[in-house]
């Protein structure tokens, strides 16, 4: 159960990069073109939204109790979370990076709710969804990251 779960989290990072590229587009497309905000628009949002949560749940679900979760791995004698580049990065870096961006597409979404003019939705949500993008990509354990933080683009690989 436990590799399921890590390889849900690993997987899950495709379905949302996903969506939150279509969730940009759609924003800047309705913000440049001065569309309606429309249910396909909202449905999008809501998704991604949705997606980025369950990664949530499983995330702090190894942070927590994971191979190398807070609680459970147990650190070699002498040595500091912050001082070891890789704790500090599944610990510490990594959780609170994609922590903001999460709030950043709870935010994005949030403004499908907001009672502005169309224009002002797409255009907020847009720079919500940005962040959140940029935080994601700068956060990920890509392969070329190295030995020591690096892991697969696809769970099992
Ligand atoms: C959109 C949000 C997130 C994405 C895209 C993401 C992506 C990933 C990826 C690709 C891995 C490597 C999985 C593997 O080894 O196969 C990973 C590992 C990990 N993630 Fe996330 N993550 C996200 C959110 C979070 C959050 C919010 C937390 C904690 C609160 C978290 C905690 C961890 C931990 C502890 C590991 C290492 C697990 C292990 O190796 O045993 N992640 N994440």
């Amino acid at each position: 159960m436990e590799t399921g779960l890590l390889h849900l989290h690993n997987l899950l990072r495709w379905v949302v990069l996903i969506l939150l590229l279509v969730s940009i587009y759609k924003s800047y497309a309705g913000g440049a073109g001065n569309k309606q905000f429309t249910a396909s628009d909202k449905k999008i949002w809501l998704f991604t939204m949705i997606a980025s949560h369950i990664t949530l749940l499983l995330g702090l679900y190894q942070w927590l109790l994971g191979r190398y979760g807070v609680l459970s791995y147990i650190k070699p004698e002498g040595s500091s979370t912050m001082k070891d580049p890789f704790l500090r990065f599944f610990q510490v870096e990594h959780p609170i990076s994609m922590l903001l961006a999460i709030l950043f597409i709870t935010l994005g979404y949030g403004m499908s709710k907001k009672q502005v003019e169309d224009g002002v939705k797409f255009k907020k949500a847009l720079r919500y969804f940005v962040l959140a993008l940029i935080l994601i990509l700068a956060a990920v354990p890509w392969p070329f990251r190295g030995d020591i933080i690096g892991r697969p683009l696809f769970p099992g690989m």
